[in-house]
């Protein structure tokens, strides 16, 4: 028999990619996920990259009686917990959503995965935590800093709740750098609702002639050509790293209760890097200008990966050339 893993946020952009993963390395994926971030058109785009439409539970995570039914049902070895808003600039406008969304949904969930005696959960942290810091690239034990949004200090709560619940539950914390691309197949991708925030959909979006022209946000920071420098991750590579954290928790390999890794390439590119190397992978030209700075961007970002490599054995493998060649496979499709 297979060993169940419930993904909740199953249906968005990383979770999509890792429930393809987790088929692929015999697990048998069981989603939750209430569609308010993520479109059902994503399982179509599953089933034909796996053959077959995995349970779905269209559920809220902080519905703590759905959710428990759920869990009661499959007994899962583990949990991958993706559900929770995402969006720096909403929010600082709707902190409160936040708060009870992606706090507040964690916590239903250790609630529920207490009640139910499952110990294995991976989490979906980001580099956000690392605020603006003192060393690049950032090491797992680099000290984190205030917060520069609500969005960034839920990922810093979320991170001291399972550490303070060490003594029952098993966590792989995954630090997230910028993950973009798509499945190479395009059947699966991102799917930003209204005008993107990031990057790369405003990129792609732009250049399939959705949006005018692409807004480098500042060029005047103190980096190699002004502009801000960021790790950019295949979500592949990334969706890879949660079926390295689940043998890890289902093997009992881990050291210790509570374990963090940066999910990172170890290489930086700045925003015009990008938007020449998107050019020149995709040879196509990217209609862009020179903005004003975003309000709480981070200058500069990357991930040390020494620790990842060495302790989870997780390693990325894709180009930024490939990223960036996936991005605009997946955005001629939708298109
Ligand atoms: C941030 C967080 C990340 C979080 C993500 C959620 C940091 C370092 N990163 O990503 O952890 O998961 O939000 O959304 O806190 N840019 C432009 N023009 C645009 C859009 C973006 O120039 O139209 C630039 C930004 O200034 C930035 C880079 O592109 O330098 C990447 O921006 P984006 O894709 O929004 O991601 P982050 O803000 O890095």
């Amino acid at each position: 028999m297979k060993h169940k893993i419930i993904v909740t946020g199953g249906l968005g952009f990383i979770g999509s990619h890792t429930v393809v993963c987790l088929h692929e390395a015999g697990f048998e994926p069981i989603i939750i996920d209430n569609l308010s971030n993520s479109e059902a058109s994503a399982m179509d785009g599953i089933e034909q990259l796996i053959g077959y439409k995995p349970i779905w539970a269209n559920i809220d995570v902080n519905d703590k009686a759905a959710l428990g039914n759920v869990i009661k049902e499959h007994q899962p070895q583990g949990v991958i917990h993706f559900a929770a808003f995402k969006a720096v600039g909403e929010s600082v406008e709707k902190p409160l959503t936040y708060y009870r969304n992606n706090v507040g949904g964690l916590i239903t969930l250790m609630e529920v995965l207490k009640e139910e005696n499952i110990d294995n959960l991976v989490f979906s942290s980001s580099c956000t935590v690392y605020g603006e810091p003192d060393e690049i690239p950032v090491k797992e034990s680099t000290q984190t800093k205030m917060a520069e949004s609500p969005y960034g200090a839920t990922k810093q709560i979320g991170e001291i709740i399972l550490k303070d619940n060490a003594n029952w539950l098993n966590t792989q914390c995954l630090r997230y750098f910028n993950p973009i691309g798509a499945h190479e197949s395009g059947f699966i991708g991102e799917l930003p609702i209204g005008v993107p925030n990031n990057l790369i959909p405003y990129l792609t979006q732009t250049v399939a002639g959705i949006r005018k022209e692409l807004t480098v946000f500042g060029d005047d920071y103190n980096t190699t050509d002004g502009t801000c420098i960021r790790d950019y991750i295949h979500v592949m590579d990334l969706a890879e790293a949660h079926v390295f954290a689940i043998n890890r928790l289902i093997n009992g390999e881990q050291k210790e209760p509570f374990e963090v890794f940066n999910i990172g390439t170890g290489n930086g590119s700045s925003v015009l890097e990008v938007i020449q190397a998107f050019e020149k992978a995709n040879g196509i030209p990217v209609p862009h200008k020179i903005g004003p700075r975003r309000a709480g961007d981070v200058i500069q970002v990357w991930a040390e990966t020494t620790k990842v490599e060495h302790v989870l054995g997780w390693k990325a493998k894709r180009t930024l050339e490939t990223m960036l060649k996936d991005a605009w496979n997946w955005q001629t499709k939708l298109s």
